[in-house]
């Protein structure tokens, strides 16, 4: 029994990339807290099956959608199905993202194409599709990292400019919406324990060492600044990159 109050009774979200991590963790609580919630992925249909019966046998709803962010159509699909679907879009979480690490000499242009696609592009225009079906109290939130504020290790020049570019995004996307009630927001997440810093990776000790709190996040903290900024409670915060790392950045 979820000792969460039900704040998204009678609300409505699609989160992308929500079959693994930070994603799925959003599914979850905005599910818990009442919401009916789509979420896409890419590849994972078992732990998308997974992550609906769970929440299906919890008594809310979820509905799984599969659907590339590499490609604009699967997203723009990916929006309308869930208006079919669930009757209606509150809150639009972009958490959908791809990590690639390399010196500049060897990362291929490729790629880089397929990370901003992923990272970037997928969130302009899931924006951009949900924006016009959303009413006043609508929510829109990145998923950033704190590499947009600091780049920290030699070899992540793409996916650090994958996540400043949301800082700016969001900016202009805020001012765009703030006057149809349409909040929009950055998370900045510190290293998070997931498949993408997974428990064997060479350089995690490193990471931890860097720390304060001494340990990896959980995907579980970040949806609570997600649920926190998809409530009615955030109702004077927009434009802003928020971060939540365990003193990283510090
Ligand atoms: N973990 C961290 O330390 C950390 C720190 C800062 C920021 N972030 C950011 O947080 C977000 C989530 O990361 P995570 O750690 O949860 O990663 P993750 O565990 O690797 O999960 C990635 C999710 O994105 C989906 N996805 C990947 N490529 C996709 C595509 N082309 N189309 C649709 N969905 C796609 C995956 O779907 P499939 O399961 O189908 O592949 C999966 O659900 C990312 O934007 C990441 O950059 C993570």
């Amino acid at each position: 029994m979820s000792t969460h109050s039900k704040r998204f009774e009678n609300k409505t979200a699609l989160v992308t990339g929500g079959s693994r991590g930070i994603g799925a963790a959003i599914v979850r609580r905005l599910a818990q807290e009442g919401a009916a919630v789509a979420f896409t992925y890419a590849a994972s249909d078992e732990k998308a099956k997974a992550l609906v019966a769970s929440i299906e046998a919890d008594g809310g709803r979820a509905v799984a959608i599969k659907a590339d962010s590499k490609n604009a159509a699967d997203i723009q699909r990916a929006v309308s199905s869930t208006v079919e679907q669930l009757g209606s879009l509150n809150i639009l979480v972009n958490s959908a993202g791809i990590l690639g690490l390399g010196s500049v000499d060897d990362f291929s242009i490729e790629a880089f194409d397929e990370m901003y696609a992923v990272n970037v592009r997928a969130a302009f225009i899931a924006a951009k599709a949900a924006s016009p079906v959303m009413e006043r109290g609508g929510r829109i939130i990145t998923i950033g990292s704190v590499a947009g504020s600091q780049s920290r290790f030699p070899g992540s020049s793409a996916y650090s400019m994958t996540k400043a570019a949301m800082v700016g995004m969001i900016r202009g996307l805020a001012l765009d919406f703030a006057s149809r009630g349409i909040t929009v927001n950055n998370i900045q997440p510190g290293p998070t324990a997931t498949d993408m810093n997974p428990a064997d990776a060479p350089y995690l000790d490193s990471i931890i060492g860097l720390m304060p709190v001494g340990r990896l996040g959980t995907a579980d903290e970040i949806a609570s600044m997600a649920a926190y900024l998809a409530s009615d409670e955030a109702s004077f915060v927009t434009g802003a990159s928020h971060t939540v790392d365990g003193g990283y950045l510090a």
